[in-house]
This record gives structure tokens, sequence and C-alpha cells, in this order.
């Protein structure tokens, strides 16, 4: 299964405790409930989001100028993740123009939480402040224009933490942010799978760090899902 020289050869050898750790079914239903009611203005902002987002892969935008977002399915997935995680607070490395983020808010409305959402370029920044604000969620969403590793030693008791910026940052943020989990808190990971050449270092950290269970669920680019034991 694994090379000689230990590093395991394809992200397959990574699919591990995947089950148990995606979203419960009850929070999945929970969610389809919550998606019905959604606030009217979301879903037509996110609709634009996916048609630049889309326009971006295809027309030459340099690499720092799209949106990367995650695709629809993920949202989906993290939201609903984040429905389930425990009391404390909920973060986002990485918020581009905030499409994430909307699909994190539904969920946030539901359990009355907010969630502050951090990105290093101030463009960004400024179309992702106004995503919230036309989509009408500046009440459980706060923007933070900045370098995320400079926030997150301030903040304590993280119950959930989306991560998706440069994957080079992946290791800092892990180890930021798993001793400020909660218990059963959660850190997700986003591209396990697209770029596990970069980030087979942390998924191994992770399967082997006695304080989380973690794996990696094949849903899309691959979530690297890591629960504080
Ligand atoms: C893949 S995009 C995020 C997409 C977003 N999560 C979505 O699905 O809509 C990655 C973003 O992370 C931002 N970023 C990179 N390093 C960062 C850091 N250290 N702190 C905050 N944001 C960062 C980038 O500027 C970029 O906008």
């Amino acid at each position: 299964m694994t090379s000689a020289s230990m590093v395991p050869a394809t992200p397959a050898e990574y699919l591990f405790q995947a089950n148990a750790l995606g979203p419960t079914r009850a929070a999945s239903d929970r969610f389809g409930r919550v998606l019905a009611q959604a606030p009217e203005a979301v879903l037509p902002r996110m609709r634009e989001l996916e048609a630049i987002d889309a326009r971006d892969r295809e027309d030459g935008t340099p690499r720092m100028e799209r949106l990367r977002q995650v695709p629809p399915a993920t949202g989906r997935f993290i939201a609903e993740l984040a429905l389930d995680a425990p009391e404390g607070a909920f973060i986002e490395i990485g918020t581009s123009a905030g499409y994430s983020t909307l699909w994190l808010a539904l969920a946030m409305r539901a359990r009355a939480s907010r969630i502050t959402t951090f990105e290093i370029l101030e463009a960004k920044h400024r179309l992702a402040s106004e995503t919230f604000r036309a989509a009408g969620v500046m009440d459980v969403v706060e923007p933070v224009f900045g370098d995320a590793l400079e926030h997150i030693g301030a903040i304590e008791g993280i119950a959930f933490c989306f991560l998706d910026a440069e994957k080079e940052i992946y290791e800092a943020c892990y180890e930021l942010v798993v001793p400020r989990l909660v218990p059963g808190g959660l850190l997700v990971g986003d591209n396990a799978i697209n770029h596990f050449e970069t980030l087979g270092p942390v998924i191994e950290r992770a399967k082997s760090d006695p304080r989380v269970v973690a794996g990696v669920v094949p849903i899309e680019k691959g979530e690297l899902i890591c629960r504080r034991r």
C-alpha cells in the first residue's frame, strides 16, 4: 500500500474515517429545510458568484484575481457540518468573494451563531463585503481584512474552521487552529485530494495526531476533516 519511503502513494490511501466524520443524516435533513427557507437575496448572489467563477476559469483571468470558489456540493457539505458543530467560535480562512461564507451563513442563521471570515487581499475583502450586504447576511458574518495567521492566535474555543487558502499555509493554520478547537470542534480543509501533493504532509500530521480524529471525505476536491477529541 505504501511506497518504500513510507509516503502513501495515492490520495485514496487517505480516505480513512470518512463515514464517521461527514455530516449526520439529521444535520443534512435539517439543512435541507434551512435551504428551502433561505433569505430571498442569498441564492441569487450565489448564482451570480457561480457565474463569475465559471467565467474566470475560462477567460484567462490571472489566478490571484480568480474567485476560486468551492463547488456548490462542497458549500452545502460544509454548511451541514457547521450546523452540527458544537458551541464556540466559527471562522473561515480565505473568504474570496464570500461564496463559501454564504453557505456557512445559512447555517449560522439557523443556529443563531456568527462566523468571522479572513481575507488577505483587499479587493476580495471589499467584494465579499458587497456580497454579504447584497445577500443580507451581515448580521451573521464578520468579514475581516488581513492575514488570518495574525488573527487566529487571539481566538479561543473554536467550534468550526473552514480552511480554503493558499495550500502553503495549511500546516501553519493546522498548528494554530487544532489546539484552539473545543472538544468535538472541527477543522475542515478544502483541496485535500486535488492538491494532495502539497497537502500530503498536513494530512499525514492529522492522521497521526492524537488530539484529533481525522479523515478525507471524497466530495468534490476532497475535504480533510479533523474533529477534536
Ligand atoms: C480558494 S480562495 C477561497 C474561496 C472561498 N473559500 C470560496 O469558496 O468562496 C482562497 C482565498 O484565500 C485568500 N488567502 C490566502 N492566504 C490568506 C491568509 N493568510 N489569510 C487570509 N486569506 C488568505 C486568498 O486571497 C483567496 O482569496
